[in-house]
């Protein structure tokens, strides 16, 4: 391993600084020195991954430590200046791991605080050992104590099936656990952002779905741990805003899809495609005229991104307005498995509503238009490839895994 401390260039840095004539003269110095470094440190990683290299081709042994020798993703090489300390409560989740994708690859310093309750270590695996990534094992209803920039705050479960499973934690999750995160931010002077949902406006009365509506939820039933759940985190969100004078950011996230979805997660998407993919019947619950929009998961993040830089702090729709029947939906994600049209009477299987199951859902997205100047680039054609491919691999993963523990 090669050792290079950055104190030498530090000491280097602050008797220039000392000499220069100007206050700006000296902010510049500074800006040109970061820059140095970043660029040195970068060249120092290649170096490490060559030496690395050329040790295992010389002495043919595989035995090193595999973050020695791991290539990672090209990421942007930015000044201290514009470099961000990020905390990513949930990275290791489905949204949260393309989050942790986009703001490595920006160049930022990112944590991840989950539980792996839903998430998984294999979604985020590829920045394990980067100097930039750290990954904390921790459930957010504690405390956490870390300094940084900015907190996406993405921890909750957020299919049905899953928060059902423990209502009372998902309850907890997004209320103690959002309490301590606005806390955390407050501690420490960070933006935060807070991952809402479609679910606070319930079986809507309104359509389509604006941020002014208050929605139509049922505090009792099935889903009210989630959605009453988000809908208080919208409050404390709120309130330590007013009262703490915090920096806060409200994304309302529609029904969102995407390569590491959970292949058995129970939301209709990877329901859909797993069914399709295995020669099964689609299994529809009511009779199938209910409606849905579908958001690919880079246009979330890129809307995410962009919500965090802006100076909104209401509550911001962040979904695709093109709406489906469910029926249709099943339909288009059949020919997308199979290519070819096939009677739908062969294709699905009926089963009961589930109660305060919406009726209809679809995004008013002008608000993210006008304010952070966003609306969604993938088409549903072109999103819903890329995640039956993923799909594909999984399913041919766990059937080797199967087939390996039969034997
Ligand atoms: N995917 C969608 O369609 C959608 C729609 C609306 C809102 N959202 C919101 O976006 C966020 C991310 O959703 P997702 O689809 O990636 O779900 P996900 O279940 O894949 O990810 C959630 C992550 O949070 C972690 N987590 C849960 N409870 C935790 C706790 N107590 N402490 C630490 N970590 C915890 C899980 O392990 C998981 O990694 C959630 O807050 C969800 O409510 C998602």
């Amino acid at each position: 391993m090669i050792n290079l401390s950055s104190d030498d260039y530090r000491t280097t840095m602050i008797e220039r600084i000392a000499r220069s004539s100007s206050p700006y003269d000296a902010q510049q110095k500074v800006e040109q020195l970061q820059n140095e470094i970043v660029a040195l440190r970068n060249r120092l990683e290649q170096l490490e991954f060559q030496h690395n290299r050329d040790l295992i081709a010389t002495s043919g042994s595989d035995n090193l430590d595999q973050s020695q020798t791991k290539r990672f993703t090209k990421i942007k090489l930015l000044p201290y200046s514009k470099k961000r300390r990020i905390l990513i409560s949930g990275g290791a989740g489905f949204v949260g791991s393309h989050l942790v994708d986009r703001l490595m690859t920006d160049g930022h310093e990112v944590i991840v605080a989950d539980n792996f309750c839903t998430g998984r270590r294999r979604n985020i695996e590829h920045w394990l050992g980067h100097p930039n990534f750290e990954l904390l094992h921790h459930d957010i209803v504690n405390s956490l104590h870390v300094e940084v920039d900015e907190i996406y705050h993405l921890a909750s479960p957020a299919s049905p099936p899953h928060y059902m499973d423990n209502a009372v934690k998902t309850i907890k999750t997004n209320t103690i656990g959002t309490i301590n995160m606005l806390g955390l931010a407050k501690r420490v002077g960070a933006r935060i952002l807070i991952a809402s949902t479609s679910e606070v406006y319930g079986d809507p009365t309104v359509h389509p779905q604006r941020e002014d509506y208050w929605g139509h939820v049922n505090p009792i039933g099935p889903r009210s741990c989630y959605d009453e759940g988000k809908r208080v985190a919208e409050s404390l969100t709120i309130a330590y805003k007013k009262q703490e004078m915090l920096n806060v950011r409200i994304a309302r996230i529609f029904n969102t899809y995407g390569p590491r979805m959970l292949v058995n997660d129970g939301r209709v998407v990877s329901n859909f495609i797993s069914q399709a993919l295995m020669g099964n019947p689609l299994t529809v619950y009511g009779n199938g005229e209910q409606t849905r929009s579908f958001q690919y998961v880079d246009d979330l993040i890129d809307g995410l991104v962009r919500l965090m830089a802006s100076n909104y702090s209401m509550p911001v729709n962040l979904g695709n307005p093109d709406e489906y029947t469910i029926n249709r939906f099943a339909m288009i994600v059949v020919r997308l498995v199979n290519g070819t049209v096939v009677k739908r009477e062969n294709l699905l299987k009926h089963g009961p509503k589930p109660q305060d199951d919406p009726s209809r859902r679809r995004p008013d997205i002008s608000l993210a238009r006008r304010v952070l100047n966003w609306h969604p680039n993938v088409s549903l054609a072109d999103g819903l490839a890329y995640t039956i491919e993923y799909f594909r691999s999984e399913l041919r993963l766990s059937m080797g895994q199967q087939a390996k523990s039969v034997n």
